[in-house]
């Protein structure tokens, strides 16, 4: 049992607790907004550093749920403030928001640091958010607990499930093919996105806010709610609970986040097909963690992980049904002889201990060890003349006559150039044919054209071009 910290010993009360000036001035400053010394005085102070935004649509419901948090914090005798944080909303931000993952990271940083704060709730889920804040508490290294947003509840439309992000590209070529209605193309519109949260495919949110948790950085299957769900609000009160408690035990992300930690998240981001791009954040993580993690440990352990989540787009069902099927506490109770369990996760209590109990409900959603949706990890580690450094293929999500190819390449000079040519009936191809950006390629780059419509240099990587 760890020492209890005692309230003076509160970071917060550097700001609150002295009888000098400064001291009377913050004090004075918290009854301005209409606090009393008891409020906040010897009480854990807990940010709650929200991504909430009015154009951020996976998002749009934390407005609310951080008042769920704030009762919790109160409840366990805490006081909440909210932070607003830069929102990054993936469908809207250009030229990439790729960009701003690092801008939200030291956003987060600055915010926990330079306030008066003892603990912090992150709360967020569109892709690049997760990383962007759990970096951001990592330098920050204070008591840090991540609420997840929760997946949006399935698409529906003509009593079909539609994924986000997946579905697009079938309907949209079914469009192109004039083999689909205005009717149907607006009903598809309507019902694709149809509650809050975050995309509920196996895309880039769910892998990471799944991989916070499979890194002890949420509470036990806090990333699998959906969004619309009341369970999410339960969720985030006990998160508000929790968080206090974290900064009475002193809790920090550096002794939750240890490389045992990392291999659990990368074996779990194996077992659920996980997005790529799960990679690239967790390499950036764990860096910020100071533990370097080389793709080899990727391809390591992708070769001993079967994939067990049935969850498109490698599979066939959506992240609404893999929390009924039980949730990712199912899925890591399945392969606990590939975790490592003694770490140690937000609740105080060791990642063993947290998938107690757990088990499969459906399993033809989370596939038993027997009867894998593939024998080894979603993602391998390519090497090769056009990625001598490493390139990074989710296999998991890919035909199987693809994985070896052979096909005459079709070159566009760029986007624009493709989306005017690539429906024409006279374009010389076959079904072979691969197609090729040219400005993508590093050796074209000064050629982007991305100069015209966006203020990053010219010569910046062409993935963040706005025409992307
Ligand atoms: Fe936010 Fe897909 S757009 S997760």
């Amino acid at each position: 049992m760890r020492a209890k910290k005692r309230p003076e010993n509160l970071r917060s009360q550097r700001w609150f607790a002295p009888d000098t000036m400064r001291g009377f001035s913050h004090r004075s400053r918290m009854k301005q907004i209409g606090y009393s010394r008891e409020d906040f005085l010897g009480k854990p102070v807990i940010a709650l550093v929200n991504t909430w935004s009015e154009i951020n649509p996976c998002h749009i419901h934390l407005r609310e749920r951080a008042e769920a948090v704030k009762r919790g914090v109160w409840m366990a005798g805490g006081f909440p403030v909210e932070v607003p944080a830069f929102s990054i909303t993936e469908t809207y931000i250009k030229p990439s928001p790729m960009l701003y993952r690092n801008l939200l990271a030291m956003d987060t940083e600055e915010a926990l640091w330079s306030l008066p704060i003892d603990g912090a709730v992150l709360i967020g889920g569109c892709d690049k958010t997760t990383p962007g804040l759990l970096m951001g508490a990592i330098s920050a290294n204070l008591p840090a607990i991540y609420m997840p947003a929760g997946p949006m509840l399935r698409g529906n439309w003509n009593g079909q499930p539609l994924g986000s992000g997946t579905d697009i590209w079938k309907y949209w070529t079914e469009r192109c093919a004039d083999a689909l209605s205005e009717e149907d193309w607006n009903a598809i519109e309507s019902g694709i996105a149809r509650s809050p949260g975050f995309c509920m495919t196996m895309g880039t949110a769910s892998t990471m806010t799944a991989l916070a948790e499979a890194l002890g950085m949420t509470l036990p299957g806090a990333s699998s709610i959906p969004a619309a769900d009341s369970g999410h609000v339960r969720m985030a009160v006990e998160t508000g609970r929790q968080i206090v408690e974290m900064v009475w035990q002193d809790l920090k992300p550096s002794e939750i986040l240890t490389r045992a930690a990392f291999e659990n998240a990368v074996t779990v981001d194996m077992a659920i097909g996980g997005s790529t791009n799960a990679i690239i954040h967790l390499v950036a993580l764990a860096r910020r963690r100071g533990l370097d993690l080389p793709l080899s440990v990727f391809d390591e352990i992708a070769r001993r992980v079967p994939v067990l989540a049935n969850i498109r787009p490698s599979g066939e069902f959506l992240m609404e049904d893999f929390f009924y099927a039980g949730g990712l506490r199912s899925l890591m109770a399945e392969i606990t002889d590939l975790l490592h369990l003694q770490c140690i996760t937000a609740n105080g209590r060791t990642l063993g201990e947290n998938l107690q109990g757990a088990r499969v409900i459906k399993n033809d959603v989370i596939r038993p060890r027997e009867r894998p949706l593939a024998p080894t990890g979603g993602t391998a580690i390519l090497y090769g003349n056009l990625a001598p450094d490493g390139a990074v293929i989710k296999i998991s999500a890919a035909s199987e006559r693809l994985l070896q190819h052979t096909g005459p390449a079709v070159v566009f000079e760029n986007y624009q150039d493709l989306e005017s040519r690539i429906n024409r009936q006279d374009l010389n191809v076959t079904e072979d044919s691969v197609r090729f950006c040219a400005t993508r390629g590093r050796s074209v780059v000064p050629a982007c054209p991305s100069g015209a419509c966006c203020r990053f240099p010219r010569n910046f990587c062409t993935e963040a071009c706005a025409i992307w």
